[in-house]
C-alpha cells in the first residue's frame, strides 16, 4: 500500500515504515500517500484524453508519468481502500465574470467532452462538473454510480430531457442541476426523484417543468428534503388537491423565484412556519403584503422583490427579528419606513428599492448594528444629503459596506459626515441634486471600491487625492459640472480602476505628457465631452484591455495612430465621434459583446477617409457618418460574405461614397436603420435590398441612384421612415409601392 512510485524510498526507511503501519494502520494512513487502482487510473486517463477542450490545462498533473492518480488535481481517494471517491472539476469563474472582466474567463475554462470513462469509477461518492459545456443528453449511465452522494452538473451545457436513470441513485443527499440546459425543454414528470428519499439538496432552477405537473406531489414527499430550489422554472400553480397534504417536513429553503406564481400559493406556503429562506421574488403576486408572513418567525433571508404588491409596509413585518436579509425591491409599495424598522436586530442586508415609498425613519436604522447592505434608492427622501448621512450616523456607519441613495430627490453638499463610514466599500448617490464639492472625507474611506456620484450637480474640481483610493474599481462621476485641469497625479496609484465612467462633464481636460503609463488597465473608459486634445491621446496605446471606450466630442485634432487599430481585440462599444480625427480605418478584426448583445462602433462626425472597413459579425451598430470615406461601398458590404452578420444600423450618409450600391445585403438580413444620403451613389438598387425585411429606416436622398425598383422591395411591411428625396423619373413607381402598401399601419 506504500509502495509509491514516484517517491525514491530507501529499503531501510521503508522497512521502518512498513512496521510502523503494521502497529498503527491508522498512522500509515497519514504518512503514506493512497496509491490507485491500475483500472482507475486508465479510466482517468481515457477521461481527459476525452476532454476536447480544457484551455486552462486544469489537468496537466493528470498523466501516466504523473504517479499516484489520488494525488493529481480535482481527486480524492478513499484513504483505507484507495479507490476514486471524489471528482471535482468544477469550473472556477462565475458566468457573470465574462460581463465583468475582458477575456471570458469563464467561457475559456469551460471543458467538453464525452464522460463515459466515468462509469470505471464505481466507487464515486462525489461528482463536480459544473460549469463545464458538455452538450448533448445527461449520459443516463450515470445512474450505475450508485454510491454517488453529490451530483453538481450545474451550468454544464447539456440539452434535452434529464433521464429517469437518475432516479438510481438512491444515495444521493445533493442534485443540482440548475440551469443545466442549454435550449430544449424538460417535458416529462418529476416521478424519477421519487426514489432519492436521502435527498437534502435538490436545485433544478433554470429548467423547463412547465408540464411536470406532479413537481409539487413528488417533492413534498422526499423526506430528507432541506434545501428545494425551483427558480425560473415555469411552474404550473400548484393543484387545489395537493394543498390537503403539506409536507415538506424538514423543508429550511424555498426558492421559487422567476415564475409566474400568484397569491394563491401562499395558502400553502405559510403553512412551512420552520422555513429560515424563503425567495418569492419575480412572481407575479399583488395587493398586500401577505399576512400568513407573520408566523414565519424562523426566516432569516426573504425576499418579495419584483413583484406588484402594493400596499404599505406593515410594522408586523418588522417583528420578524430573526431576518438577516430582506428584499423588497422593485414592487409598488406605498407610505413610509417606519420607526419600527429599527426592531431587525439581525439584518445584514436590507433593500426598500424602486417602490412607490416618500420616507423612512432614519434615525431607526442608525441602531442596526450589523447592517452591511443598505438600499434606499428611489425613496423619496427629499432631503438634505448632510441630514440624511447624520441620522444615519450611530452604530450603522461603523459597519456599512454599500450604501445605496440613488434617485432619492436628495440636495445639498455631501458634507464630512461621509467619513465616518469608515467601512464603506460601495457609495451610489447617483440621479439626485447634490452640490458644491466632492467633499475631502471621502478620502479617508480607504475601503471604497465602487463610488457613484453621476448625474448631480457636483461642480470644483477633480479631488486630487483621487489617486491615494488604493482599493477603487468603479468610479462614476458623469453629467456633472466638475472643471479644471486633471493629470497624473489624480490616477496615480489607483491601479486597481476598471472602470471611469466621467463624460459629460465638458469644463475637464485630461493633461498628461505624451508617455504616460497609467497605472490601471481600464475595461471600461468613459470620458466624453472632456478635453483630451488637440493630440490623440498616447496612453490609450497602454489599455489593451477595453471593452468600452467613449472619447466622443473631446477636442482631439489629429491623426488617429496605427496602433489604435491593434489596441483591442474585445471590445464591444468604440465611440470616438465629433471630433477632427484624420486618417484611416482598419479592418476591425474582432469585437466580443457580451452573450445577448451586438457591439457598437461610432465614427462619425470625423475627417477620416479611404475605403470602408471590413466588419466582423457581431458588430450591431456602425456609425461612419459625416466623414470623408469614398469610394465603393463593397469592402464594407462584400466582405466576408459566408458570416452571418447582426449589424441593425448602418450610417454611412455624408461621404464620398461612389458606384453602385453593391447586391450583397442578403448577407445583413439584419438592418432595420440604413441611411446613405448625400454621397455620390450611383446606379440602381440591388435586388437584395429585398432581403432587407426588418427596415424600418431608409434614407437614400442626395445621391445619383436610378434604375428599377427591385420588385422584392414590395415587402415593406416594417418600413417608417423613407427619405429618397427628389425621386428620379425611374423610381416613381417605388413610390406608388410605398404609399400603396401603407407600411405604417403594419408596424406595432
Ligand atoms: C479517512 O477518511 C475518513 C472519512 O472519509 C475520515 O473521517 C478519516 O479521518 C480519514 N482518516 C485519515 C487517517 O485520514
Ligand atoms: C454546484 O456548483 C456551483 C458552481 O458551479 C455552485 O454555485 C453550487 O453551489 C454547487 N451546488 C452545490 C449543491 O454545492
Ligand atoms: C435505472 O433506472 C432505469 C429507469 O428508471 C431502469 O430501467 C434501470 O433498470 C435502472 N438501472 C439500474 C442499473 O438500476
Ligand atoms: C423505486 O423503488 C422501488 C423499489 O425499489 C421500485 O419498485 C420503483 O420502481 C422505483 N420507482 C422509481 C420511480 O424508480
Ligand atoms: C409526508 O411525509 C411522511 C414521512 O416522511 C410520509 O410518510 C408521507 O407519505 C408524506 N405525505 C405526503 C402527502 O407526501
Ligand atoms: C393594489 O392592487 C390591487 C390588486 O391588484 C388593487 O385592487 C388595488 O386597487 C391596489 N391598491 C392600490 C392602493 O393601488
Ligand atoms: C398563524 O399561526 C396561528 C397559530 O398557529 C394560526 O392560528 C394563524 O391562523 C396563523 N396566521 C396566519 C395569518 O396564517
Ligand atoms: C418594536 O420594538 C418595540 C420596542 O421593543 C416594541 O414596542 C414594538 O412593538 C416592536 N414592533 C414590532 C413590529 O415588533
Ligand atoms: C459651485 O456652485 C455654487 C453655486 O451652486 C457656487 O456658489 C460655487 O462658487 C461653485 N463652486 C465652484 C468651485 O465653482
Ligand atoms: C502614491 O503612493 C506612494 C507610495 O505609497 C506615495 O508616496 C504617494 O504619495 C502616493 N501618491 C498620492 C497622490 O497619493
Ligand atoms: C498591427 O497588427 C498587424 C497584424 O498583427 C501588424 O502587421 C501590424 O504591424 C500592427 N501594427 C502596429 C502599428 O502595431
Ligand atoms: C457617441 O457619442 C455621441 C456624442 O457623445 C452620441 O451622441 C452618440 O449617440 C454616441 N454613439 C453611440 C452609438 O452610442
Amino acid at each position: 500500500m506504500i509502495m509509491d512510485g514516484s517517491k525514491k524510498v530507501g529499503t531501510y526507511v521503508f522497512l521502518e515504515l512498513f512496521y510502523l503501519c503494521f502497529l498503527v494502520i491508522s498512522i500509515c494512513n497519514v504518512i503514506s500517500d493512497a496509491a490507485c487502482l491500475e483500472s482507475e487510473t486508465q479510466a482517468l486517463l481515457r477521461f481527459k484524453q476525452d476532454l476536447t477542450t480544457d484551455s486552462s490545462d486544469r489537468l496537466a498533473s493528470w498523466s501516466s508519468s504523473g504517479g499516484n492518480c489520488c494525488d493529481w488535481t480535482g481527486l480524492v481517494c478513499d484513504n483505507v481502500t484507495d479507490r476514486v471517491i471524489e471528482l471535482r472539476l468544477r469550473n472556477l469563474h462565475n458566468p457573470d465574470d465574462d460581463t465583468a472582466v475582458p477575456g471570458k474567463p469563464f467561457e475559456r475554462s469551460r471543458s467538453s467532452g464525452r464522460l463515459v470513462s466515468l462509469l470505471d469509477l464505481k466507487q464515486l461518492q462525489y461528482l463536480d462538473l459544473s460549469g463545464n459545456n458538455f452538450g448533448g443528453q445527461i449520459p443516463g449511465f450515470l445512474g450505475s454510480l450508485h454510491n454517488l452522494r453529490y451530483l453538481n452538473l450545474s451550468n454544464s451545457g447539456f440539452e434535452g430531457s434529464i433521464p429517469p436513470q437518475l432516479g438510481n441513485l438512491t444515495n444521493l443527499q445533493y442534485l443540482d442541476l440548475h440551469d443545466i440546459l442549454s435550449s430544449s425543454l424538460y417535458k416529462e414528470n418529476l416521478q424519477w426523484l421519487a426514489n432519492l428519499t436521502k435527498l437534502k439538496f435538490l436545485d433544478l432552477s433554470g429548467i423547463t417543468l412547465s408540464k411536470a405537473s406532479d413537481w409539487f406531489e413528488v417533492t413534498n414527499a422526499l423526506p430528507s428534503l432541506i434545501v428545494l430550489r425551483l427558480s425560473n422554472c415555469d411552474l404550473d400553480p400548484v393543484p387545489v388537491q395537493a394543498l390537503k397534504n403539506v409536507n415538506f417536513s424538514s423543508l429550511g429553503t424555498l426558492d421559487l423565484s422567476y415564475n409566474t406564481f400568484s397569491n394563491s400559493v401562499f395558502s400553502w406556503i405559510f403553512t412551512l412556519t420552520s422555513l429560515v429562506s424563503l425567495d418569492l421574488g419575480y412572481n407575479s403576486f399583488r395587493g398586500h403584503l401577505p399576512g400568513g408572513l407573520r408566523n414565519m418567525t424562523s426566516l432569516t433571508y426573504l425576499s418579495l422583490s419584483n413583484n406588484q404588491f402594493n400596499s404599505s409596509i406593515p410594522d408586523w413585518l418588522y417583528g420578524l427579528n430573526h431576518l438577516q436579509y430582506l428584499n423588497l425591491n422593485s414592487n409598488n409599495l406605498q407610505g413610509k419606513i417606519s420607526k419600527d424598522v429599527g426592531n431587525l436586530t439581525s439584518i445584514i442586508s436590507l433593500s426598500f428599492a424602486d417602490n412607490n415609498l416618500r420616507g423612512a425613519a432614519l434615525e431607526s436604522l442608525r441602531n442596526l448594528c450589523s447592517l452591511i447592505t443598505l438600499d434606499l434608492s428611489g425613496i423619496r427622501l427629499s432631503q438634505d444629503i448632510s441630514d440624511v448621512l447624520e441620522s444615519l450616523s450611530g452604530c450603522l456607519s461603523d459597519r456599512l459596506e454599500s450604501l445605496f441613495l440613488v434617485n432619492c430627490q436628495l440636495s445639498g453638499h455631501l458634507s464630512n459626515q461621509l467619513g465616518q463610514f469608515k467601512n464603506l466599500h460601495d457609495l451610489y448617490l447617483t440621479k439626485n441634486s447634490i452640490s458644491g464639492p466632492i467633499p475631502d472625507s471621502l478620502r479617508t474611506l480607504a475601503s471604497l471600491r465602487q463610488v457613484d456620484l453621476s448625474k448631480n450637480r457636483f461642480n470644483g474640481s477633480f479631488p486630487e487625492w483621487l489617486g491615494q483610493l488604493r482599493e477603487l474599481e468603479v468610479l462614476w462621476i458623469g453629467e456633472n459640472m466638475l472643471e479644471g485641469v486633471v493629470s497624473e497625479v489624480h490616477f496615480s496609484n489607483i491601479t486597481r480602476l476598471k472602470l471611469l465612467q466621467a463624460s459629460g462633464n465638458p469644463g475637464l481636460s485630461l493633461k498628461v505628457s505624451p508617455d504616460w503609463v497609467p497605472p490601471f488597465q481600464l475595461g471600461a473608459i468613459a470620458l466624453s465631452t472632456w478635453n483630451l486634445g488637440p493630440r490623440f491621446p498616447g496612453w490609450l496605446r497602454f489599455q489593451k484591455d477595453f471593452m468600452f471606450l467613449d472619447i466622443s466630442a473631446a477636442g482631439i485634432i489629429d491623426t488617429i495612430p496605427d496602433w489604435f487599430w491593434n489596441l483591442s481585440s474585445q471590445f464591444f462599444y468604440m465611440n470616438l465621434s465629433h471630433n477632427q480625427i484624420r486618417g484611416k480605418v482598419a479592418e476591425i478584426i474582432n469585437t466580443y459583446p457580451p452573450a445577448g448583445y451586438a457591439s457598437s462602433i461610432d465614427l462619425s462626425s470625423n475627417f477620416l477617409q479611404g475605403s470602408l472597413p471590413c466588419l466582423p459579425s457581431n458588430v450591431g451598430t456602425l456609425d461612419l457618418s459625416n466623414n470623408s470615406f469614398s469610394g465603393s461601398m463593397s469592402p464594407l458590404l462584400c466582405c466576408k460574405m459566408e458570416e452571418p452578420k447582426s449589424l441593425g444600423t448602418l450610417h454611412l450618409n455624408d461621404n464620398y461614397l461612389s458606384g453602385p450600391i453593391p447586391d450583397c445585403l442578403m448577407s445583413w438580413p439584419n438592418i432595420f436603420s440604413m441611411n446613405l444620403k448625400n454621397n455620390n451613389l450611383s446606379g440602381s438598387l440591388p435586388s437584395s435590398m429585398g432581403s432587407l425585411s426588418f427596415l424600418q429606416s431608409l434614407h437614400l436622398r442626395k445621391n445619383n441612384l436610378s434604375g428599377v425598383l427591385p420588385p422584392s422591395l414590395q415587402n415593406c411591411s416594417l418600413l417608417l421612415a423613407l427619405d429618397l428625396g427628389v425621386l428620379p423619373p425611374s423610381l416613381q413607381d417605388w413610390r406608388e409601392v410605398v404609399e400603396n402598401h401603407d407600411c405604417r399601419s403594419s408596424f406595432k
